[in-house]
């Protein structure tokens, strides 16, 4: 299969055919990747990696992914290019694609990875904008296939702020048909411009609840993520304060399917979003769902670079 994009930067740049088409591959080579035994399909590429972000599964689970197709990678940070402030993205996306066979980046903008990917001739992953962290939904959904099968009908409830990753779980009900519930303080949830600017590309079953009890009835997932994302530090105490009545504790997890699982992209604050017993607990995938990061990006990246 060949995408029809160059990037992978939004869900909803891609059909469902290929959307699950990059399922279909990750699930396939992940035993084979378990066990070595992957094909090296990229020998001599290389990834460059560029982070104005901290992370641990984004940047460990990319780097290893392009190792296993044969590549290498490179790890970049804003110290050694300056994009914007240095250097015109769209000069960065000439010269980085003299070099490098593909672009990671993971940073505040999204506008700017798209110019930079726009005046890139080599593919460009997002991985993780202010806006948007689309990777992490693309394993997330391999995740729930593996464990509880097709997506197809599920009730996914996402507990907390309407951030980046809430808006890539609402980009993956345009082309999936599953029900979407944000439930977060009123303030908090994803805004009227991004809905409207959603439903132009299609119709996501999608509702929001405040009450957090309310919008957990019947889950068969049940998200959650930190409440202050990364370069919201200063809003911390404030949204500690907002978010009080919003943990995944027991108490919430038995208003969900019996069988509702449990799942966070990471890093969890443990005691914060999520109660110890509940991460911990028999019905939490939180881990599965972080090794599924690397199997989809490899799937990602084996379809998108030359
Ligand atoms: N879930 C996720 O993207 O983790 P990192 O921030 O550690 O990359
Ligand atoms: N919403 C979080 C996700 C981290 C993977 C953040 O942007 O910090």
């Amino acid at each position: 299969m060949k995408l029809g994009k160059k990037d992978f930067l939004r869900i909803t740049d891609f059909t469902r055919e290929e959307l699950q088409g990059i399922l279909d591959l990750a699930i396939k080579q992940k035993p084979l990747a378990r066990n070595f035994t992957l094909e090296h399909s990229h020998p001599g590429r290389v990834l460059g990696c560029i982070f104005h972000k901290p992370s641990l599964r984004t940047r460990i689970s990319f780097e290893v992914a392009i190792w296993q197709l044969g590549g290498t990678s490179l790890y970049i940070t804003d110290r050694e290019i300056g994009i914007g402030s240095r250097e015109a993205p769209k000069d960065v996306g000439e010269v980085l694609s003299r070099y490098v066979s593909g672009i990671m980046i993971r940073t505040f903008d999204q506008k700017m990875v798209e110019e930079l990917a726009s005046n890139a001739s080599i593919p460009v992953i997002n991985g993780l904008t202010d806006l948007l962290h689309p990777c992490q939904i693309m394993g997330d959904i391999q995740t729930i296939i593996e464990h509880r099968g097709p997506i197809e009908g599920k009730k996914v409830v996402f507990i907390g702020d309407g951030n980046n990753v809430a808006r890539s779980w609402l980009n993956a009900a345009v082309r999936f048909p599953f029900k979407f519930v944000l439930t977060s303080p009123a303030g908090y949830e994803i805004s009227n411009s991004y809905l409207d600017e959603v439903r132009e590309l299609g119709d996501p079953d999608y509702e929001w609840f405040e009450d957090p009890k309310e919008a957990v009835q019947g889950a068969d997932v049940v998200y959650s993520d930190v409440w202050a994302s990364m370069g919201q530090e200063s809003e911390k105490a404030e949204r500690l304060q907002a978010f009080k009545s919003y943990q995944v504790n027991e108490d919430l997890m038995a208003l969900a399917h019996e069988d509702a699982v449990f799942m966070h992209c990471l890093p969890a604050h443990r005691g914060e979003e999520v109660s110890d017993a509940v991460i911990d607990g028999k019905n939490s995938i939180v881990f599965d769902e972080a090794e599924n990061r690397m199997h989809i990006q490899r799937a990602i990246i084996a379809l998108l670079l030359k």
